[in-house]
C-alpha cells in the first residue's frame, strides 16, 4: 500500500526529458493582473503557485523555467503583488501569486490582495493545479489550511511543495513533514504526493517540471 502523502519520486527518464523540453522551449511574461476582469483569456490550461509571503514562489518559477530574472523574487515579504502570468510554449500558463499571511503591509492593500487571490483559487476555470509552497523550515500553518479548504470547497486538486530544503537538516525536515501531513490529511484535493524543492539547489525541479509536463 502507498504511504499518504508520500515523497514523489524522481520521474522516469522519458517523463524527465518530457518535463526538460518543455521548459527549455520559449517562457514568457505575459502580463501581472490586479482584478479578475484583468485575468487573460482562459485558453490554456494553467497552474498556479501559492504559499505564505516570502515562501520562495517567485524563485522557483525562475529555478522550474530556468530563467532566474523571470518572476521577481525578493527577500522583502510581499513583494508579488499582482497575478503574474507566463506563458510556457503554447500549452500552459504558469501563475505566480501574492503571498498571503503577510501583515507588515497597509491593510487595505492586504486585503485587496487577498480577496483577488481567494477569487481567483476558487473561481479561474482552467485552473488544473494549485502548488501550494510550504516552507521546510516551518511546515503547514493555520493560514496554509485556510487556502487549503479554500481549494477543497472550489475543488482544485492541491500539491504540497516544501521549499528552501537547504535550509534544513534530515531530522528536521522529517518534523516538518509530519506537520504537514497531519495538516494535509484533513484536505480531500490534496494530491497524495509532496514534492521536496530547493531553488537555491536545485533540489525536485526535475520532478517539478516532469509533473507539470503531464498536467493537461
Ligand atoms: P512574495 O512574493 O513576497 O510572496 O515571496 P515569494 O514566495 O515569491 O518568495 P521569493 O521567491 O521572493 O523568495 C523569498 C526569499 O527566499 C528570497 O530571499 C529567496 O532568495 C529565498 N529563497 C527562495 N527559495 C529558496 C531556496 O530554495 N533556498 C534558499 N536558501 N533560499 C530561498
Ligand atoms: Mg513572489
Amino acid at each position: 500500500m502507498q504511504l499518504k502523502f508520500s515523497i514523489a519520486p524522481t520521474p522516469e527518464p522519458d517523463e524527465a526529458e518530457t518535463g526538460r523540453l518543455l521548459f527549455a522551449g520559449q517562457v514568457d511574461f505575459v502580463k501581472g493582473v490586479v482584478a479578475m476582469a484583468g485575468l487573460p483569456p482562459a485558453t490554456r490550461v494553467e497552474v498556479c503557485f501559492a504559499g505564505r509571503s516570502n515562501v520562495g514562489k517567485s524563485s522557483l518559477i525562475n529555478a522550474v523555467t530556468g530563467r532566474k530574472g523571470l518572476a521577481r523574487a525578493s527577500n522583502t515579504p510581499g513583494r508579488t503583488q499582482e497575478i503574474n502570468y507566463f506563458a510556457v510554449a503554447e500549452r500552459l500558463f504558469l501563475v505566480d501569486l501574492p503571498g498571503y499571511g503577510y501583515a507588515n503591509a497597509p491593510l487595505a492593500i492586504v486585503e485587496r490582495w487577498q480577496k483577488l487571490l481567494k477569487s481567483y483559487l476558487a473561481g479561474r476555470q482552467t485552473l488544473r493545479r494549485a502548488f501550494v509552497l510550504i516552507d521546510a523550515r516551518h511546515g503547514a500553518k493555520a493560514v496554509d489550511e485556510e487556502i487549503m479548504t479554500l481549494l477543497d470547497r472550489a475543488a482544485v486538486t492541491f500539491q504540497c511543495v516544501m521549499t528552501k530544503v537547504d535550509k534544513v537538516s534530515a531530522a528536521e525536515l522529517e518534523a516538518t513533514l509530519a506537520i504537514t501531513r497531519a495538516a494535509l490529511a484533513g484536505h480531500p484535493a490534496a494530491y497524495p504526493e509532496i514534492v521536496l524543492t530547493s531553488a537555491e539547489k536545485g533540489d525536485g525541479i526535475e520532478t517539478l517540471r516532469a509533473i507539470i509536463a503531464q498536467i493537461d
